[in-house]
């Protein structure tokens, strides 16, 4: 299967009513564990690449090529997206020329005149070459390589604005971060999503920052428009959590333990059984 955009997945998923998983890869240990967990469980997928996580990984051509390749080499069947995640202006262009299938610009650190100025540009260049758009208004909490956001909650009359402009998939601020949320985080603002789905018709919604949000929470989600959920610290800290415990039980000193085909396996392991668990909880299991 080639790569596809994210336009026909996230429709179907809207209309009935289930989320796709993007999941934010950073090496080939972790597209290997994402692809071949998708492949598993027949579910469309995104791979989310921050302009930091391509940079560590020599580039936008590198990550087309690795994947590219990966689909080849594994069979994969499925609906496969490769998706800039955050993108700046220049950043989603430079994708789009080097063979992405999806882009997200990120423009909610700009006022909304100038945010929907970008993002209208964009959807120009994107639709041209039949790639897909994600914008976001009111920006996500949290850190993602170096890009802050304050947790912003949206303004629906923004939300419309943007979503006039023909993209494929709108992030809005609803309370979300990206990271493990505080102690003293109050929820998802549901109430605001619903007004956001209501009044953007059945544009299908994003929610980032899916690291440790209540099932429950997520299931309402999906149930009020959400098409797509976005993961990345979830899969970082079961591979850091199980590579620590190879180190620990000493098996990278017992025999060839140390050969790094043996030491990244179990850290590997662990991002595609939480793949498999969120596809489970998002519903997009076997509608590949
Ligand atoms: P988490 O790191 O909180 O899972 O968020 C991921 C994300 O939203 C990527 O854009």
């Amino acid at each position: 299967m080639k790569l596809v955009s994210s336009k026909e997945m996230l429709e179907t998923a809207r209309k009935e009513g289930y989320a796709v998983g993007q999941f934010n890869i950073n090496n080939m240990e972790w597209i290997k564990a994402v692809l071949t967990a998708a492949e598993q469980a027949k579910s469309p997928v995104i791979l989310g690449v921050s302009e930091g996580a391509a940079k560590y990984m020599t580039g936008y051509k590198t990550v087309v090529a690795m994947v590219e390749g990966m689909l080849d080499f594994y069979n994969i069947t499925v609906p496969v997206s490769i998706h800039l995640d955050h993108g700046t202006y220049e950043g989603a262009k430079a994708c789009i020329e080097a063979g992405f299938s999806s882009v997200m610009f990120d423009g909610s650190h700009y006022s909304i005149e100038e945010n929907v100025e970008k993002t209208a540009d964009i959807v120009k260049f994107a639709n041209e070459r039949g790639i897909s758009v994600e914008a976001e208004v009111g920006s996500i909490g949290g850190e993602e390589d170096g890009v802050i956001g304050g947790g912003e909650v949206a303004d629906p009359k923004e939300c419309k604005l943007i979503a006039d402009l023909g993209i494929t998939m709108l992030a809005a601020g609803i309370g979300n971060i990206h990271g493990k949320y505080p102690d003293n985080w109050t929820g998802l603002r549901l109430d605001v999503l619903k007004t956001i789905q209501d009044i953007t018709g059945n544009m299908p919604l994003v929610l980032h920052g899916g690291t440790g949000i209540p099932d429950e929470m997520v299931r309402e989600a999906i149930s009020l428009g959400v098409s797509k959920i976005n993961v990345n610290t979830e899969c970082q800290l079961v591979f850091s959590a199980a590579t620590r415990k190879y180190i620990e039980d000493e098996k990278d000193l017992k025999g060839k333990g140390f050969d790094p085909r043996k030491l990244l396996a179990p850290g590997t392991q662990a991002i595609a059984d939480t793949v498999l668990e969120k596809m489970t909880l998002f519903g997009s299991i076997n509608r590949a």
